[in-house]
């Protein structure tokens, strides 16, 4: 049977396959505008309606509109399954239970080079001493020809470093060995007296192992005014080491060599595992060497303008991850750079 009324059977039974068929709003829309739109086929019938002859025209009428009808019905039944399905996906989708159990933030904590090096600024502020820091980029000058070694200096070669700068000359730039470039800063600065403290981070051309790191920690001493004396500097090392290690520590100080301190002395702590009887963790000597220290030299306090008849001082220099390592029994430098949380967790305050 073709016709009219064959076509719009057609039409409807397309319609509702779309509909039906639809498997999201959007699609269902375009289903719509497929069967009832300008295009669709029923509203081509509808349109062509005027030149049918005039006895056909109420039966086909009929037809077209229950058609619609029929499209319609089945459209919105559609629309509300999909609303259905549609809501029921997102709320699973967006779906927060609250019965789990929180995320908990793990709390940062410091460092314990942060840590020990806030303990050692703390004692010596309570002796009187400043804090003063300088830049870890230095020059040839400040790092080694105004403390006393000339270029070529063979005690140069005890401080092997980066070259930022390797073109030579005072103001080549180097990464500092040392602090001890900040008592040079300092006292360039200000006439003494002078009190300070130099925190900070140095370099060293070293191979990382367990006792060294190329990269590590320093805390610079220097005391300069009337009067000081080599006593003045035992007496101070003393009061740190018993407010660091405890009131049983003692220290002690054997000849040594530093082109900026005359005379110069490594200093020891009395090992506090064994408390001097010699042990493992002291290499069986009883003693733990902390630091270098001496007199300011007279070409280190000629070098800032500073008169040696007139004034003295004394220096110390310590490596603040030994100290750490001393106090908190911490086995291998790395450790301290590996940032391992098991291990930094201990230091949590
Ligand atoms: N600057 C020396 C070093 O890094 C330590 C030191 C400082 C020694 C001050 C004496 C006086 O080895």
């Amino acid at each position: 049977m073709e016709g009219p009324g064959a076509r719009a059977a057609e039409a409807l039974r397309d319609a509702l396959a779309a509909v039906r068929g639809a498997r999201s709003l959007a699609g269902l829309r375009e289903a719509e505008i497929a069967a009832l739109g300008r295009k669709a086929p029923l509203s081509l019938l509808k349109r062509q309606l005027g030149s049918a002859p005039p006895a056909d025209r109420p039966g086909m009428g009929r037809i077209l509109n229950e058609a619609r009808e029929a499209i319609e019905a089945a459209l919105s039944a559609r629309r509300e399954e999909l609303e259905a399905t549609e809501e029921s996906a997102a709320l699973e989708a967006e779906r927060v239970d609250v019965t789990l159990p929180g995320r908990s933030r793990l709390p940062g904590s410091p460092h314990p080079i942060a840590l020990m090096l806030e303990r050692l600024c703390e004692v010596f502020a309570g002796l009187g001493y400043r804090v003063a820091e300088g830049p870890e980029v230095e020059t040839d000058w400040y790092n080694f020809e105004s403390l006393n070694m000339p270029p070529d200096h063979p005690a140069r070669s005890m401080w092997d470093t980066l070259y930022v700068d390797p073109s030579g000359g005072r103001d080549a730039t180097l990464l500092r060995t040392h602090t001890s470039p900040v008592q040079i800063r300092t006292m360039l600065a200000q006439p003494p007296p002078v009190f300070i403290v130099a925190p900070g981070r140095v370099y060293r051309r070293d191979a990382f192992d367990a006792s060294h790191s190329p990269v590590f920690h320093q805390l610079e001493g220097l005391a300069v005014g009337r009067g000081i004396t080599f006593g003045d500097l035992k007496g101070t090392l003393d009061a740190f080491a018993k407010a660091v290690f405890g009131p049983e520590a003692a220290v002690r100080l054997r000849p040594s060599y530093f082109p900026f301190t005359e005379p110069s002395a490594e200093v020891d702590v009395i090992c506090v595992t064994c408390g001097g009887r010699g042990c493992a963790a002291c290499g069986r000597s009883g003693w733990i060497e902390i630091m270098g220290a001496g007199m300011v030299h007279p070409n280190v306090l000629r070098a800032v303008g500073y008169n040696p008849e007139r004034v003295s001082g004394f220096a110390f220099g310590m490596g603040v991850e030994r100290i750490a390592m001393r106090a908190w029994e911490i086995p291998d430098i790395r450790m301290l750079f590996e940032n391992d949380l098991r291990f930094l967790a201990r230091f949590r305050g």
